[in-house]
């Protein structure tokens, strides 16, 4: 089959404050489009579920006819539509859920649910063909931070290996980042604070338990905010591009670590980096280090696939039904607790 003759599938995701919707054929992304109301939750310093529930019904339609403008694409030309199924926010997936159910039953074509990671884990495919089996992934984003076993990513479920016991890595990053008195999300404003920075401030490598692959970031966070008190407490200036890039330093070097440990223990010699954190300038240079040394690897998409978007949606959907797995019924659930 060539790439033209595949069906084409809708992708969307709406599991926490993005709006997406992709449009995917044979492995080719057609179509990205995306309303976000990150800017609406600015001022709660976290994404509050009414908000964003709210917004996603708002957005569904435009940003549907706007994927399929950029794909120069009309509904009927749909074969079939997938859509997250969880994890994520109840009332937010529901509205993608919803929405997915109507056009899958209007357009008469099957509908296809899918988990939120394992689509995060497919978008790569996009970029970089097909993912070698099995791969390991690292998932790291305000509402996630797992490391997963990913044999075929079509037909069988992804395995878990670990996960934070606290906060998502991007969590720690937005509440330091407020700490510091930078603006949500606080990623990309500490990333680029740390570029001016040493990373000499010694902060707690929290590994949750060594010898699993499980995260805890909440240490750390504590531990920074009592070395901030600290300082303003004595009256001298904090530092802040050093304690942005030495808490940097303390997520990527666990990150990465056990990444590696993953795909050691497990004879995998591929990883794949995803989530919204994956756009961290140190924790790609660490992860490339670190797994050229190892003989690894490393595939990370371009940062517009890493955080939430619609073509990793689509992306799984095209590997599903590709692969001839039986559709969803129009009774699926939004379940925002979805097991892998
Ligand atoms: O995947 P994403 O867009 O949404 C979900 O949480 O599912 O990830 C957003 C998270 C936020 O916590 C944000 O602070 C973090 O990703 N983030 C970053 C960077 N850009 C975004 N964290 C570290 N460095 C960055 N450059
Ligand atoms: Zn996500």
């Amino acid at each position: 089959m060539t790439s033209r003759d595949s069906p084409l599938v809708l992708g969307i995701e709406t599991s926490c404050d993005e709006t997406g919707v992709g449009l995917v054929r044979g492995g080719v992304l057609l179509a990205d489009a995306l309303a976000s109301s990150v800017d609406e939750h600015a001022r709660y310093g976290g994404v509050v579920p009414e908000i964003a529930a709210r917004a996603h019904l708002e957005a569904m339609v435009p940003t549907i006819e706007r994927a399929l403008g950029q794909a120069g694409l009309r509904h009927r030309d749909v074969d079939a539509v997938a859509v997250t199924a969880g994890p994520g926010l109840a009332g937010a997936l529901l509205v993608g859920v919803a929405a997915a159910k109507a056009y899958a039953l209007a357009l008469g074509v099957p509908l296809h649910g899918v988990h939120h990671l394992a689509a995060h884990v497919a978008v790569d495919t996009l970029e970089h063909g097909p993912l070698p089996r099995p791969s390991v992934a690292l998932l790291v984003s305000g509402g996630h931070s797992s490391l997963l076993l990913v044999p075929d990513l079509a037909t069988e479920p992804v395995v878990p290996l670990g996960a934070t016991v606290d906060d998502a890595a991007g969590e720690a990053y937005d509440k330091v980042a407020r700490l510091l008195g930078m603006p949500f999300p606080g990623g990309p404003p500490i990333d680029a604070a740390a570029r001016a920075g040493r990373a000499d401030i010694p902060f707690p490598r929290a590994k949750a338990g060594d010898g699993t692959f499980d995260f805890s970031f909440s240490g750390l966070k504590t531990a920074v905010a009592r070395w901030v008190e600290a300082r303003r407490r004595s009256g001298e200036p904090v530092p802040v591009a050093d304690v942005a890039a030495s808490f940097q330093e303390a997520v990527a070097d666990v990150l990465t670590a056990k990444a590696v440990a993953a795909c050691r223990a497990h004879g995998v010699d591929t990883l794949v980096i995803g989530g919204g954190v994956a756009a961290n300038s140190r924790l790609r240079a660490l992860a490339a280090l670190r797994c050229e040394a190892a003989g690894i690897t490393l595939r990370v998409p371009r940062p517009g696939l890493c955080t939430d978007n619609g073509a990793m949606v689509a992306a799984l959907g095209s590997l599903r039904v590709e692969a001839g797995v039986a559709p969803s019924s129009l009774e699926l659930a939004a379940t925002s607790a979805l097991a892998l």
